[in-house]
């Protein structure tokens, strides 16, 4: 018998697994296939970096108290800060004001403050929610560039979608394969299967959250028959 089958699943195996069926949820949503579609307009685009940029500012305000915290530090790289080149783009997207009325959807704010609280008292659930984004937007968020340079005139890599270029990550699937085996660390830090549990369904939420904001955002910009 193949001593491979009896093994356990990993940690970076089970949460992949476990969120799968969101990910599809995610990626199909009708806000997503009409972007990526290139059937709506930039001012959606805009309107959903707006979103990212409150999303971040919590990911990375909260990433400071948690540099030093054996479960979550590991993950805190300088390399995936975003809030930066985010606001790079949204000064293209908006303009030089582009802060003025800027505005959480509520599904976006209800996001928000479910990554601040977990950076605050669930240096796990933090980590589900960095797995979220991150691994993600080093991932599929490549193929949201592409399709924003040519619907929407970006220079390659430029202003309007430097938040999905990693400048100082050379090699992505090298940077995701070593992000995989700091999941698959957490067997040794986090040692509980319950608390493990608990953090893949963080994963699930954080999903669902994404998906919430795509479905406000899809209200905002339906397609015109
Ligand atoms: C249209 C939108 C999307 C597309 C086309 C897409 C596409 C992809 C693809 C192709 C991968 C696999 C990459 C690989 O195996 O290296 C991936 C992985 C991933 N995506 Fe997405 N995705 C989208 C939306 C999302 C959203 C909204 C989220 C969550 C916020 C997300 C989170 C992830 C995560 C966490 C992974 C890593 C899975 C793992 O290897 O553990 N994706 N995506």
């Amino acid at each position: 018998m193949d001593s491979a089958i009896t093994q356990p699943p990993t940690f970076s195996t089970l949460i992949r697994t476990a969120s799968h069926e969101q990910h599809t949820e995610a990626e199909s949503s009708t806000f997503m296939s009409d972007l990526l579609g290139g059937r709506l307009d930039v001012r959606a685009y805009a309107r959903y970096t707006e979103q990212l940029w409150f999303v971040y500012r919590a990911l990375e305000d909260g990433a400071q108290a948690l540099r030093e915290d054996p479960v979550a530090g590991p993950f805190i790289r300088p390399e995936l800060a975003r809030v930066a080149e985010l606001e790079r783009d949204l000064a293209h997207l908006r303009g030089a004001d582009w802060r003025a009325g800027l505005a959480a959807l509520p599904a976006t704010a209800a996001y928000a403050a479910r990554v601040e609280e977990c950076a605050r008292t669930w240096p796990g659930g933090y980590v589900a929610h960095h797995y979220t984004r991150y691994l993600g937007d080093l991932s599929g968020g490549q193929i949201i560039r592409g399709k924003a340079e040519k619907t929407w005139g970006f220079d390659r890599k430029g202003d309007g979608v430097r938040f999905y270029v990693f400048e100082d990550i050379a090699n992505p699937a090298a940077f995701k394969r070593s992000y995989r085996e700091l999941l698959d660390g957490l067997d040794v830090v986090v040692p509980d299967d319950l608390e493990k549990q608990r953090i893949v369904d963080e994963c699930k939420r954080a999903f669902a959250l994404n998906t919430a904001v795509f479905r406000e955002l899809g209200a905002e910009f339906p397609l015109s028959a």
